[in-house]
């Protein structure tokens, strides 16, 4: 592969980030979160495919895709975290490197955010970092694949 590409997946109202919550997720957008994640990527040579979807099946796809033409995944599967069996599936499926990423820390808000399905297929886990829990995850994938 010449190319070394990231999918970075966001999913559910995710979209709303900047305006959303912003005592939970702050002010950020998250065209300033993929701005910057892709700013990291490129740092360590990767490009960065930057994909949001409030649709389960469209976030599958996504990770389908990524099987094509990316070397790791860094997602945040949003509320999909606590509810989905078919996203860890997929993700497990496509043996790629996977980081999951929360804005916010989930460990310390309500109990049903405790639990997260994709936790059990993801290499890493970051939450609470805000925003710059994107650049510590593609910090995270560049050290384990090399170069
Ligand atoms: C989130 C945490 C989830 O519990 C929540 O449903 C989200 C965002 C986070 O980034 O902190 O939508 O994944």
């Amino acid at each position: 592969m010449t190319e070394r590409r990231l999918l970075l997946l966001n999913g559910p109202n995710l979209n709303l980030l900047g305006s959303r919550q912003p005592e939970i997720y702050g002010s950020t957008t998250l065209a300033q979160i993929e701005k910057s994640t892709r700013s990291v990527a490129a740092e360590f040579g990767f490009d960065l495919r930057a994909v949001q979807s409030n649709h389960e099946g469209d976030l599958i796809d996504a990770i389908h895709l990524a099987r094509e033409d990316c070397v790791g995944i860094i997602v945040n599967p949003a509320a999909y975290s606590h509810t989905s069996v078919a996203i860890p599936d997929a993700l497990a499926g496509v043996e790629l490197p996977v980081v999951e990423v929360h804005l916010s820390n989930v460990a310390r808000r309500e109990a049903f955010r405790h639990h997260s399905y994709v936790s059990a297929v993801a290499d890493a886990v970051i939450a609470g970092a805000g925003p710059l829990g994107y650049e510590f995850a593609v910090r995270y994938l560049a050290d384990r694949i090399g170069s």
